[in-house]
């Protein structure tokens, strides 16, 4: 079903995928330049049968790097529809104000503008209350960008009305306290929202118009789903839609929205029961990219149309290869891209570095010569580097130890909801081997090997190991890694789980560790033990979904403590400063790793005056994002005469 055409209103749509609205922050002047045009181009090839693109409906309203309206260059957006087009996909512009959705410093000069002057939980920056002046202006700027997008050839426009930004700061008694007709008392705050619907169906006529809405708030004392169906039902019955897309609560709502927690397709009932009080077509999203959550959807009547920002972002030709039953690249919905898309960065994907990269991979030139790359190691900076390497037409070979490809992956894929990342895995390998590449599994390099070889360029992504703190009289038969726990046997895993167990480390590794044992028993007793005053402070806003899983575990959270010594079932560590004892029958290391890397090789290379690099953890630790980034940058660097 998914791969057969429908419409909305007069715009025919050739199958079910669309590509939603994705905040880039590209914008630099006020012309869309290639970079923007290789960016949504790159996926309307890739068989979305619409991308959406944004347009600030006028200056107050942009987020930084945001084109708008009133100062857009409209050829540029022109040739932008003009471009899409040429592949068979529609363009959708999305109207967007961000209200107080932004901090003071990346809204710079410009004046934060909402409902009432109530600052965000995120930003924090008190915006300013809206006069008369402002609702009447921001409405004829909605009016006026959604007729300038009809006249530069969008096949429609899709008003923004989500997830906290300002047409959503309407509908909500936390963020609307007027006492004007826009107030929330009038109408639970959809006044100012229907009448901006109105202005802009006024200016388009009959070209389509949808609207983006929240299924509900999902903050305590925001609005509900109820008052979604009732703004969407009055706004339908005025003739002022042909589609909704329905996404999950705000930025700020303390349930978890996109991010890998979300199981595949679980927001889409609120599409469904949208779909239930409405006659025009509606779009479901929030991690809907695989066919089976789309098709399972589709056919239960949720939706009309499957709406994904992230699958595109992570693989443009996402729909045609999933229409073609080839690999696809699979969001692993770890929140990079949104976390800095927030922060004011350009937007990026953490495992398919080229996405915002479009214009300039097409640029870059491949070898002339046939030359060899070699690269030493499978984990993610290896497969990576072997994928740049390839693609630039050096013959090229990857080694590594292991029986398979992933490196560290593999064991990352293991704590719930991450086997995402086994998928990830496989789509490199065939690409690499559609690359041509050659895989050397079970192959140790050693400078006789090279030697031999004599490759034009070698890649040293050898990895890192665990470094396991020593501590003084705990012995080794109960001390362990995190990479040794989570290989270990389930016969193991059960027996370790009777006792004690205290984690050492509260970052990524030691809170997945955590939860992945804790999924294997109905009563774990598991500690986490951490130095610093916050578990996962680098996951950022990702750390709070993994603690309230680990906190309905009851699973034991020790910050700013450091363990000392132990002593037969004791630990002995220090709470601040105070002495203390934990009993552990097993101690895990989830701390910190050190690079691998054969001190002889680089030697060598040094001696024979040869060109290497080394990437990823062998080069410094982090996590594969990081690896996939360091990797991907070293090939937009080699030098290729
Ligand atoms: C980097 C990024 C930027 C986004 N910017 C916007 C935006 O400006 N406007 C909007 O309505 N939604 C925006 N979204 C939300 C998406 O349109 C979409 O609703 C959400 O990501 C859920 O879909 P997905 O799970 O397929 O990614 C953004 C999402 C991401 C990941």
């Amino acid at each position: 079903m998914v791969f057969t055409p429908y419409h909305i209103g007069k715009m025919e749509l050739k199958n079910r995928w669309i590509m939603l609205a994705m905040h880039t922050g590209f914008a630099q002047g006020t012309a869309l330049a290639e970079r923007d045009f290789a960016f949504y181009e790159e996926r309307a090839k890739g068989g979305a049968a619409a991308v959406t693109c944004l347009l600030a409906v006028n200056e107050a309203g942009a987020l930084k790097g945001m084109y708008d309206a009133a100062t857009v260059e409209r050829d540029s957006l022109r040739q932008l529809a003009a471009r899409i087009h040429a592949h068979d996909c529609k363009l959708i512009v999305q109207l967007f104000h961000c209200g107080r959705n932004e901090s003071g410093k990346n809204h710079g000069e410009r004046p934060l503008l909402a409902p009432s002057a109530v600052a965000s939980p995120i930003f924090r920056t008190e915006p300013k209350e809206m006069t008369a002046e402002d609702l009447m202006q921001t409405k004829a700027d909605f009016a006026k960008a959604a007729a300038l997008c009809k006249e530069i050839g969008a096949d429609a426009v899709e008003v923004s009305a989500s997830a906290g930004y300002l047409l959503s700061e309407f509908f909500s008694p936390l963020s609307n306290l007027r006492e004007d007709t826009y107030g929330y008392q009038n109408e639970k705050g959809m006044t100012y929202p229907l009448e901006v619907l109105q202005e802009v169906r006024k200016a388009v006529g009959e070209h389509p118009v949808l609207v983006k809405v929240s299924g509900a708030q999902m903050v305590e004392g925001g609005y509900e789903l109820a008052d979604t169906i009732r703004f969407c039902k009055k706004a339908e019955e005025s003739g002022l839609l042909d589609g909704v897309t329905v996404t999950g609560g705000w930025h700020e709502s303390p349930i978890e929205q996109i991010s890998y927690h979300v199981s595949k397709g679980a927001y889409a009932p609120l599409a469904g029961m949208v779909k239930k009080y409405l006659s025009v077509p509606v779009i479901a999203c929030n991690r809907i990219q695989d066919l089976e959550t789309a098709e399972r959807i589709l056919s239960q009547g949720l939706c009309d149309f499957c709406g994904t920002a992230r699958a595109f972002l992570a693989d443009p030709a996402f729909a045609a290869r999933l229409q073609e039953g080839k690999f696809y690249l699979p969001c692993q919905g770890c929140n990079k891209c949104i976390m800095g898309v927030l922060k004011g960065k350009k937007i990026a994907c953490a495992f398919y570095p080229e996405a915002g990269m479009e214009y300039f991979e097409r640029e870059r030139r491949k070898i002339a010569t046939k030359k060899e790359v070699l690269v030493i190691g499978g984990g993610p900076a290896g497969m990576e580097a072997a994928k740049k390497a390839a693609e630039r037409g050096f013959q090229t070979t990857l080694a590594c130890r292991e029986k398979e490809l992933g490196g560290q992956l593999r064991l990352a894929a293991l704590p719930p909801k991450k086997g995402d990342l086994l998928r990830y895995i496989d789509y490199m390998r065939h690409t690499l081997e559609e690359l041509g590449v050659t895989i050397l599994t079970e192959t140790n390099i050693d400078v006789e090997f090279i030697k031999e070889m004599s490759p034009y360029f070698t890649v040293i992504a050898s990895g890192s190991v665990p470094k396991k703190m020593p501590i003084d009289g705990l012995s080794d038969e109960k001390y362990f890694t995190a990479q040794e726990v989570l290989s270990m046997s389930d016969e193991n895993l059960a027996e370790m789980l009777q006792g004690e167990i205290v984690i050492l480390g509260g970052g990524a590794i030691g809170l997945e560790t955590a939860a992945f044992l804790a999924e294997k028993t109905s009563s774990p007793h598991i500690k986490i033990i951490e130095r610093k005053e916050k578990m996962g402070a680098e996951l950022g806003a990702m750390a709070r979904p993994l603690l309230n899983e680990l906190a309905k575990k009851e699973v034991s959270l020790l910050t700013t403590t450091e363990v000392q010594a132990a002593e037969g079932r004791k630990l002995f560590v220090k709470i601040g400063e105070m002495p203390f004892f934990v009993q552990a029958d097993t101690v895990i290391w989830a701390g910190g790793a050190e690079s691998v890397v054969d001190g002889e090789i680089p030697l060598y290379f040094m001696d024979e005056r040869m060109n290497y690099a080394i990437v990823g953890d062998a080069d410094r630790v982090g996590d594969g994002g990081d690896a996939i980034a360091g990797a991907y940058e070293l090939f937009t660097r080699v030098y290729l005469a």
